[in-house]
């Protein structure tokens, strides 16, 4: 075993074992950690989440990618070896190309003086930039990673006061924050997009036309069906572009998936081909240590102690036109009918079943104290018919989505990592936000149909059959420039979303 493994374990297995009788995590995971010899490599092993992460972090910088493993089960999903490769050759590359370094530095001067011509440069960047809500950013920033990954790019994110403080640094010894000196901050208007450049060269790949700084819109909003992002025509021709900046509010992996330059790359890196979220998010978003502090104390208060744990993320996308009750039958109507939560006894007033007493706790994301109000008064006012006792839980509630807003972002960040926490998971139909979860967590959800007004519905929700987000502007034409009614129908990991029929999704081949 290399010197620096025992250096690194030894401290903190001394800490892991105070900490766990302190905070009452399971026995179980307790006796995992201390039973036999090979103890030290596994806690290793589990704490890099088999080789995901890279070893060599300081822990007191970031705390949550040293103890999230005690709170959540072991993922059965391992990342392949060649995934593993790839992201510590990324490491290098990024620690090569980062922020200030001489690389980095001599490239911004070449593009300075060659923006609008082709110029070859040493490190290629992908600059991510926000749009919507940090839902649509972090699939987003995942897709963005994915796409830096297989085209050597160095992905920098432009973080403004509302995501600074929320996530850890992911990469070894660089910053993934894009500096304020970046050259290209204030000089949008004259930088050329892809959607221009698109029309100059009228799908001619003739290389004079290719700038070597570019913007990439994929906007959910403003999408063009015919960008051909998909098409390895249009792949090469981006591949000459030194600095691409992206802005996208969408999970395009599917797109990634459907050009046949990548294709043969992905699967290797990702032979289950329904968990690369999980992967990439597990890998990308640590909690920072104040996140890391709320999630953790929320978890230690309400959840620790459940023998199951139920995600419920409830959004309403029309509230002045969607009473409360309806969505609450919903909710109900889905978990009732799927025993995801007890029926009440409505002949007692004290549980007759003493020999059942589980504990379930319910957490509740949404805008609105409405649903978690109304789930705790039934539960309080009535014993179950099985005798669990439910315990429901929603950390907090802010109206209506505020963007631009750092205590916002927080909350939402702190819930989607606490929803992943869930054994259970129910969200709600076309959330981006409900998507995080269940990527982070592994978890295929119960999507609750997405009610617009005073309607009901049958079936009032469908399980999911893959945990990867939807990709909700999947292309409308092949690389021919034919419409095709669903593309994805050509790919055999692709398939309609259960939530969106127009969106696509990755599955894995055996499903
Ligand atoms: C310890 O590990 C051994 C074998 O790996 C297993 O049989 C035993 O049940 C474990 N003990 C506990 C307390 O988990
Ligand atoms: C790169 O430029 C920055 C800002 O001008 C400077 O602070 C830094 O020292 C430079 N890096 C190197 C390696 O010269
Ligand atoms: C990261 O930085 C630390 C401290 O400067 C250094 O000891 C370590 O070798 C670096 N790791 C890599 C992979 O660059
Ligand atoms: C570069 O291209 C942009 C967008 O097409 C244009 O507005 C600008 O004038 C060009 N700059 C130079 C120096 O050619
Ligand atoms: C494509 O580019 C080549 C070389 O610049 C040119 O000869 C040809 O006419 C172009 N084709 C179209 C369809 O624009
Ligand atoms: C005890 O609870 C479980 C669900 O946790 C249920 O399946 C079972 O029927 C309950 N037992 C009784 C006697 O109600
Ligand atoms: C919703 O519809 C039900 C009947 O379907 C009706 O009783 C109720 O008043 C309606 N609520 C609102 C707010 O319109
Ligand atoms: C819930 O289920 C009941 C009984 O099947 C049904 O009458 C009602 O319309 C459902 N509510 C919603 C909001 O779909």
């Amino acid at each position: 075993m290399p010197s620096i493994l025992v250096l690194g374990i030894f401290p903190s297995f001394l800490f892991v074992n105070l900490y766990m009788k302190s905070t009452g995590l399971k026995n179980a995971s307790f006796a995992r950690l201390t039973n036999d010899s090979s103890q030290h490599s596994r806690i290793h092993s589990d704490k890099l989440l088999d080789g995901l992460l890279a070893s060599g972090y300081e822990e007191e910088s970031c705390i949550s990618r040293f103890q999230s493993y005690l709170y959540r089960k072991a993922s059965p999903h391992k990342p392949s070896q060649y995934l593993i490769y790839k992201l510590r050759k990324y490491e290098d590359l990024h620690r090569k190309c980062g922020v200030h370094t001489k690389a980095y530095n001599r490239t911004m001067v070449k593009l300075l003086r060659s923006k609008n011509h082709s110029a070859a440069t040493m490190c290629k960047y992908l600059v991510w930039t926000p749009v919507n809500g940090l839902g649509n950013r972090m699939i987003n920033m995942a897709a963005a990673f994915l796409y830096g990954l297989v085209t050597d790019r160095v992905l920098l994110v432009q973080f403004q006061s509302d995501m600074i403080g929320l996530f850890c640094e992911p990469f070894l010894n660089s910053t993934w924050i894009l500096p304020k000196d970046f050259p290209f901050n204030n000089h949008h208007r004259h930088i050329e997009t892809y959607q221009n450049m698109l029309k100059k060269g009228k799908g001619n790949d003739s290389k004079g036309i290719v700038p070597s700084v570019m913007h990439l819109n994929m906007q959910h909003t403003s999408n063009d069906p015919k960008m051909f992002f998909h098409c390895d025509h249009n792949q090469d021709l981006l591949q000459q572009v030194s600095l691409l900046i992206l802005q996208s509010d969408q999970y395009f992996v599917p797109s990634l998936f459907m050009t046949p330059s990548f294709n043969t790359e992905l699967i290797k890196m990702f032979p289950e081909k329904d968990i690369i979220f999980h992967h990439l998010g597990r890998y990308l978003f640590h909690p920072s240590n104040e996140a890391w502090g709320i999630i953790s104390r929320f978890y230690q208060a309400y959840l620790a102690n459940a023998n199951e744990k139920i995600g419920l993320q409830i959004r309403v996308f029309v509230p002045q036109h969607t009473p409360y009750e309806r969505i609450i039958e919903l909710l109900l109507n889905c978990t009732l009918k799927h025993k995801l939560l007890p029926e009440l006894d409505k002949q007692n007033t004290v549980s007759s079943i003493w020999e059942n007493q589980t504990l379930k706790a319910v957490m509740v994301a949404s805008l609105d104290p409405v649903y978690g109000d109304n789930l705790r008064t039934m539960y309080l006012s009535k014993p179950t018919a099985t005798g669990e006792i439910i315990g429901v839980y929603q950390p907090s509630h802010e109206d209506h989505q505020k963007f631009h807003d750092d205590r916002h972002n927080m909350k939402a960040w702190t819930e989607m990592y606490l929803l992943s926490m869930s054994d259970v998971l129910v969200t709600t139909s076309l959330s981006t936000f409900g998507y995080v979860a269940q990527g982070l967590g592994g978890l295929k959800p119960w999507l609750l149909y997405r009610l617009t007004s005073n309607q009901t519905h049958d079936p009032p929700c469908e399980r999911d059959f893959s945990v990867e987000p939807c990709f909700h502007i999947s292309p409308k034409y092949n690389c021919e420039g034919k419409t095709v009614e669903h593309l994805s129908s050509l790919y055999p990991h692709l398939r309609e979303c259960v939530d969106y029929s127009f969106g696509t999704k990755l599955v894995n081949d055996s499903e």
